[in-house]
């Protein structure tokens, strides 16, 4: 029944598009629309279906993806029509990202483009820029509280700048990466200014309340992002005496799907970025696009409708363009957001691997695997077509996200643990040399996360500031370790800007009022140029991390076993300080390399008899790819020493 509605509901909206877009040539477009077009109608109809307009929206959603499609230079539809054929290009094991503030590495847009050399020297080709769009001084999230979606802060550069910088990146096969903030605008975007002025249909754009009756029964379930600079999830607006939802920061308004001028507005604007030369969007918060009373506001079903729905779109406009998915959220909701039910992507091709990240960062802890292979074992099986984002530091805080059934399956008390995490990684537990800070400590339920650059969590401030020679190793060693795990897991890693140099924590923040209420800021260092040159002077801690990674990274490259498809297998090897698997190469399964990784401060061994049954060859001789040596053996037992990591391939 619904594919007949659709058809001609489809015949319908053509006849009445407008005569403007009708003179076009449009023929992939109408071809797309057509084989997307059942999907879009029946998810558009089941979140906005019950509406008396349903007609006219549906109309202008169609609209929207063809001036889209209209607006899209040659250049981009060639890329689009490249990419559909070879449509697994992005589970190669060619690509590596970075992310990083435009400001945080250049001066702005245009020096960035200037710097762009950096990147190919280190071998990153995706580059993830912060965001870059207008938001208020002082309340800007740091550039997530968005005044304006179509213009750049000025201080950054100008949209020909950006275009310059897509054009570099292009000619030399980097990616580029931008930012969509779904969830929110900032109170001073122009629909909330016309909210403000007493506009109804622009604050339909929003959730606001006449009393504290609805919030209060909201907030039963909501859990707060920001208890300790933001806390509760709506802000009293004395100007048009209403609460508006403000989940994040009380200068962020919470968008309301369920309106579809929300849906429209948002998809006109992620067409637009598309047609910029943006290679991947980075949607922000997904997690949170619905809300629903009596739940936590998070992961909700329709919030995967809408995903979808901007999916098919984006599809039917610029199918080349590709969106990760950022929901931090437990490791069986986060799977989700590749599309649910669905068998090829449906959502977003890539997610954030936050599961991942928390492991690895409680094995630094604890220095064990233990979590980290259980977690690992009970991650869920990707779909085909989607890929995971793996990364050790963003610009975010670090959540102790994993999932508290494998916590309990290793024997630790979920709550306890986490706290020693916190303690640890604040440098308060006895022994600990890390340098991070408490960011959002929840008095009532007592949760809380970390701030702190990777190299001071791991040691290397606390070891420079000593002059502790085995600390300093220590901590170089860490953050190889790191990186050898996220460049060899499967997915795209992700680096962050200033870890290939062992940025050190940045306290500056503390000065600067816009700041100092968010540690986070401890993490956004501003690269200097002048001390990055040390990655050319041999035995400096520059040197050594810089050109190790450069090193892993074009390792990384040239192994397929190590491209995303399915194509690891976690080994149980009987020590617990130790992370094995093995990758294999999907098309030549005997084609492989086993990864192994010692979370342990003292020496450990593999015993290869423990993993014969594995069809490891247990007599083979091994080649560690990394070091291009054969790794300490003895009798039928590897041996890694403290912290050290091997990618051995049997020769
Ligand atoms: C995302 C961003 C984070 C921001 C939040 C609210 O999670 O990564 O920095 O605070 O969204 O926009
Ligand atoms: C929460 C959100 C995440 C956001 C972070 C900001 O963890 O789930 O999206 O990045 O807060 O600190």
């Amino acid at each position: 029944m619904y594919e007949q509605v659709s058809h001609s509901l489809l015949n319908a909206i053509l006849d009445d598009l407008k005569p403007e877009i009708r003179r076009q040539d449009l023929r992939h477009f109408y071809t797309r629309l057509g084989a997307n077009f059942y999907a879009i109608y029946s998810l558009f109809f089941n979140l906005y279906g019950h509406r008396e307009d349903f007609q006219q929206q549906m109309l202008n959603l169609v609209e929207t993806m063809a001036k889209g499609y209209i607006n899209r230079s040659s250049v981009l539809e060639r890329v689009d029509i490249e990419r559909e054929q070879d449509h697994n290009w992005f589970l190669s094991q060619k690509w590596v990202g970075m992310a990083l503030y435009t400001n945080g590495f250049a001066e702005n847009l245009d020096d960035l483009a200037d710097k762009s050399p950096y990147f190919q020297e280190l071998g990153v080709n995706m580059v993830h820029i912060m965001p870059i769009l207008m938001c208020p001084t002082g309340k800007s999230d740091g550039g997530y509280a968005i005044s304006d979606f179509r213009q750049i802060d000025d201080r950054i550069g100008d949209l020909n700048d950006l275009r310059r910088v897509a054009e570099e990146f292009r000619k030399r096969d980097i990616l580029l990466v931008l930012d969509i903030v779904l969830n929110h605008t900032s109170e001073e975007h122009e629909w909330a200014k016309k909210a403000l002025m007493g506009e109804r249909q622009y604050q339909d754009y929003y959730f606001m309340f006449d009393n504290r009756e609805i919030p209060d029964m909201f907030e039963q379930s909501m859990p707060e992002i920001f208890p300790e600079s933001s806390p509760g999830n709506f802000t009293w607006n004395e100007d048009m005496q209403k609460w508006v939802m403000t989940v994040f920061h009380d200068y962020q308004w919470d968008l309301n799907y369920s309106n579809p001028n929300v849906f429209i507005e948002m998809l006109d604007i992620i067409l637009f970025w598309a047609n910029q030369g943006v290679d991947v969007l980075r949607l922000d918060a997904v997690a949170f696009l619905w809300k629903k009373i009596g739940s936590a506001c998070q992961n909700e079903r329709n919030a995967h409708l809408i995903l979808q729905l901007m999916k098919d779109c984006c599809q039917v406009t610029a199918p080349g363009v590709l969106f990760i998915a950022e929901a931090i959220v437990a490791p069986v909701e986060i799977i989700k957001y590749f599309g649910e039910d669905a068998i090829i992507a449906k959502e977003c091709e890539i997610a954030y691997n936050a599961t991942l990240m928390a492991l690895l960062w409680n094995g630094i802890a604890t220095k064990n695997a233990k979590l980290l292979y259980q977690g690992v074992k009970n991650l869920p099986v990707k779909l085909e077509r989607a890929t995971w984002l793996n990364y050790v530091r963003c610009h975010d805080d670090i959540g102790f996200g994993f999932d508290d059934n494998d916590v309990r399956a290793v024997e630790y008390e979920p709550f306890a643990h986490r706290k020693f995490l916190v303690d640890y990684f604040s440098g308060q537990f006895e022994g600990s040399p890390a340098r991070g800070m408490v960011f959002m400590h929840n008095d009532t339920t007592g949760d809380a996360r970390i701030s702190g650059s990777l190299a001071s969590l791991v040691g290397l401030e606390a070891g420079l500031e000593s002059g502790d020679q085995a600390l300093i190793s220590d901590a170089i060693n860490k953050i190889l370790l790191l990186h050898s795990l996220i460049l060899s897991f499967g997915g795209i890693p992700l680096l962050y800007n200033g870890d290939a140099l062992g940025v050190l924590n940045d306290y500056s923040y503390r000065d600067d009022p816009s700041k100092c209420n968010d540690n986070r800021w401890i993490h956004r260092p501003k690269i200097n140029w002048e001390r990055a040159e040390l990655r050319k002077k041999q035995g400096t801690v520059e040197y050594t991390l810089f050109n190790a990674l450069k090193k892993m990274i074009a390792i990384r490259k040239e192994t397929s076993s190590f491209a995303d498809f399915n194509n690891r297998e976690l080994l149980d090897v009987n020590n617990e300080h130790l992370l094995c698997y093995i990758r294999f190469n999907h098309l030549r399964p005997s084609e492989r390399v086993m990864v192994v990784a010692n979370f342990d401060a003292n020496p450990q061994y593999l015993d290869l008899e423990f993993i014969s049954s594995k069809g490891i060859n247990i007599y083979a001789h091994f080649i560690d790819l990394y070091s291009g040596r054969s790794p300490a053996q003895y009798d039928r037992r590897i041996v890694l020493q403290a912290y050290q990591f091997y990618w051995l391939t049997e020769i």
